[in-house]
């Protein structure tokens, strides 16, 4: 049988990528925040994935107003990194994971939650930043990425967007189904994008670090209570991009102290907790939970 055996949570921000590419990451504006990953790369070799369920945000860049999965499962076999107008990052292609995958859109889709299954896309930043801040800088060619990645893409970019209370649920619906999957592998869920952040507008720039801290706490600790923060909290509090966060709450509720919507047995062990200010215009929250 698979098994989800951690979970990992970030931030991505497109300017991480591009510090990485250009070599900067040892400039004093960039080590503090790079050096929040040391412990997480080291922690990638020591616990390599079989697979990575990588629930991320498209930034319109494979979808747009044109089409707007809420929820979209990518089935196929590779992705490349998009071009998102500076050309495209050179990052190595990544793979997926088809039998997974099919597998994981079979199962959620029969447990009532409606999938956009993908066959063919692009990924850009949110997929391509949280790769490369867990596993360092690679050779577009030479090298790979250490493992199949399934990218799952929600939609948090065009209102309405799915609540944290339905992607707290979603992340029930994954586990079971990864559970119910034959061959034996090591499975990480990751949830990326957030934290406080706020790209337009009058309140562009916006950071709230004491309640991202909170909400870190409470997403860990408490998540059944976390799942319940309406989206009027995510704005107004972490700014317009803030809502990022409800992908995050996937990834925790696929944890095994998770069972019917309550916390049961024993938490999560706190492998590793990041919080940095700021990057580009984002505040940097990053965490690795392990099931016991
Ligand atoms: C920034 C952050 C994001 O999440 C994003 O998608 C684009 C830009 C930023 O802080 O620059
Ligand atoms: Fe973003």
């Amino acid at each position: 049988m698979a098994r989800i055996t951690a979970s990992v949570y970030t931030s991505h921000v497109p300017a991480i990528g591009v510090a990485l590419d250009l070599h900067k990451t040892q400039e004093d504006y960039w080590q503090p925040l790079f050096a929040g990953y040391d412990f997480s790369k080291q922690w990638m070799k020591d616990n390599k994935p079989d697979v990575i369920f990588l629930v991320y945000n498209d930034h319109a860049t494979a979808f747009s107003l044109d089409m707007i999965p809420t929820f979209a499962i990518g089935t196929a076999a590779e992705y490349k990194p998009a071009d998102e107008g500076w050309g495209a990052r050179p990052v190595p292609v990544v793979k997926g994971h088809p039998e997974l995958a099919s597998h994981i859109a079979q199962s959620v889709i029969q447990q009532d939650f409606d999938l956009t299954i993908v066959n063919k896309m692009d990924v850009d930043h949110g997929l391509t930043v949280p790769l490369s801040l867990m596993c360092g800088e690679l050779d577009p060619v030479k090298d790979a990425w250490p493992c199949p990645v399934i990218p799952f893409a929600v939609n948090v970019v065009q209102y309405p967007v799915p609540s944290g209370q339905r992607c707290f649920a979603l992340g029930q619906a994954i586990r079971k189904a990864v559970e119910s999957f034959d061959e034996d592998l090591n499975v990480h869920i990751w949830g990326t994008g957030g934290m406080s952040h706020q790209l337009q507008g009058a309140r562009a720039g916006l950071i709230n670090r004491e309640w991202d801290n909170n909400w870190l706490d409470l997403m860990i600790n408490d998540p059944v209570a976390c799942a319940k923060v309406p989206h009027i909290d995510y704005v107004r509090e972490a700014g317009s991009e803030g809502i990022e966060l409800v992908m995050w709450l996937i990834a925790r509720g696929a944890m095994a102290d998770v069972n019917d919507g309550q916390r049961s047995g024993p938490l999560p062990q706190v492998a590793h907790r990041f919080y940095h200010v700021p990057a580009s215009n984002t505040a940097v929250g990053h965490a690795i939970l392990e099931n016991n």
